[in-house]
């Protein structure tokens, strides 16, 4: 299949899950719209369908807090067999939830900045979607701002993440302990007849116990009407994630951009963009394993679960060059390309690591918007080589086994569900990147 064969593909996946309004994850299993999602989908637009992209967007924001909030999930229309639904969050106990519009209550990673910049750089006329650009800003800041009002609990330039949906890896291993030591007394209050089991086996999604725990922080919140203060005070889950951290440092610098092409005061960003550098080296930097980790708030202690993430401040462009060599070594650990035990692209977590499983979820597979976070990133610092072989292995695997929510690492095989869209989406923002894919597949580009 050559290259234009192979975009058609991808573009044909978002289409069929495209709603009018927004694109859902997935033709099955999600229904509704996302927020990280929507960000990864708009970047795939930004190609081909200026259009498509900013709808998108805009149909995000109508989903948008009067504190600023942007939920995780926007409940655009009711549909039965998805959980959480719009009831059992209820946010119209809150004095901040939208009026006309049913939402979740709690956010997701800020990827939405990133978002908008690419729709503006991407575009054939960018001056076309200047109009657009200066329409949304207002809203957009207001997101950063809700963020670092509410949730820079320490004044320190890190944001508080509340819940593991919020960090959107939710049953990543490095939330174990955390989540271990959550006491429910009355498993009753926490319990939910789960329909994510619907399409795919048990093995491959997160086990009761953790599904438990997410369920019993939103009913927590929910308690709390979801005030933002209190709830801070009361999560017993209160993490600076670092993959959310470098995604939101990624959009401040993209804001940044934002802002200065249409003219919009630029000291608050920059001041949000110096805080967290200064953040990142201080809390989250950790020399012994030479790498980036979350942070247990309540704790008071670093992480040090190694896990994908670990390498999203390459994304961010936030390491000195010698950090980032050692950040791309341990890369070259948890993903050798070997001809032996080969590793497909970076897998969520370190397959030598004690919890490691190939197909559950965030706990090992390979998901092509952490694999695209570390392409982009290696190519900030010039590690061409090693990016180009990733990209090049997240093309193979789409193209010889299709557009799956995750992969098993250590073989050509789809989990989840099939004909993703995120994976679609930054399918194409790759192919429409400096990668050699004619050269590398010995295929003759014609349509
Ligand atoms: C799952 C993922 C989350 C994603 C959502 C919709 O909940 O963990 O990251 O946003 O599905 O695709």
């Amino acid at each position: 299949m050559n290259k234009n064969a192979l975009i058609k593909k991808a573009k044909k996946v978002l289409e069929n899950n495209w709603t009018g309004l927004y694109t859902k994850p997935s033709p099955k299993s999600y229904p509704h719209q996302w927020s990280w999602d929507s960000g990864f989908i708009a970047i795939g637009y930004s190609h081909y369908d200026r259009e498509k992209a900013m709808t998108e967007i805009s149909s995000l924001f109508k989903g948008q807090w009067k504190n600023g909030m942007l939920p995780h999930i926007v409940y655009h229309k009711p549909f039965i067999d998805y959980f959480p639904n719009a009831e059992d969050w209820n946010i119209g106990i809150s004095k901040d939830s939208p009026e006309d519009i049913p939402t979740s209550g709690v956010t997701q990673p800020p990827i939405v900045a990133t978002a908008i910049w690419n729709l503006y750089i991407n575009s054939e006329k960018r001056e076309d979607s200047l109009k657009f650009v200066r329409s949304i800003f207002p809203k957009l800041i207001n997101y950063h701002r809700f963020l670092y009002n509410f949730r820079d609990i320490e004044g320190k330039g890190l944001i508080a993440n509340i819940h593991p949906w919020e960090t959107s890896i939710d049953n990543s291993p490095k939330w174990d302990t955390i989540l271990n030591n959550i006491k429910i007394e009355n498993s009753k209050i926490a319990y939910v007849k789960r329909k994510d089991l619907k399409y795919v086996s048990h093995e491959e999604r997160p086990s009761d116990q953790a599904y438990t725990k997410f369920i019993y922080l939103m009913k927590l919140f929910k308690q709390y009407k979801y005030n933002q203060e209190k709830i801070c005070k009361v999560s017993p889950f209160l993490v600076y994630d670092v993959l959310f951290n470098s995604i939101l440092y990624k959009a401040n610098l993209d804001l940044l951009n934002i802002a200065k092409l249409i003219n919009e005061e630029t000291n608050e960003i920059e001041n949000w963009i110096n805080k967290s550098r200064s953040a990142f080296e201080d809390i989250l930097w950790c020399d012994e394993d030479s790498m980036y980790h979350s942070y247990n708030v309540l704790q008071n202690e670093i992480i040090r679960v190694h896990t994908a993430s670990c390498a999203l401040p390459l994304f961010a462009s936030i390491p000195d060059k010698d950090k980032a060599l050692n950040i791309k070594k341990y890369l070259l650990t948890v993903c050798p390309f070997g001809e032996e035990n080969i590793c497909v692209a970076i897998p969520t977590y370190d397959k030598a690591r004690t919890g490691f499983s190939p197909s559950n979820y965030w706990r090992g597979p390979i998901w092509v918007n952490i694999n695209w976070m570390i392409y982009k990133g290696l190519l900030n610092y010039g590690f061409e080589d090693l990016a180009r072989k990733i990209g090049l292995n997240i093309i193979r695997l789409i193209k010889e086994i299709g557009f799956w929510e995750y992969f098993y690492p250590t073989e050509m095989r789809g989990l989840g569900i099939n004909n993703f869209s995120w994976t679609a989406a930054l399918l194409i923002d790759i192919l429409n990147g400096d990668i050699d894919y004619e050269k590398t597949f010995n295929i003759q580009s014609h349509l």
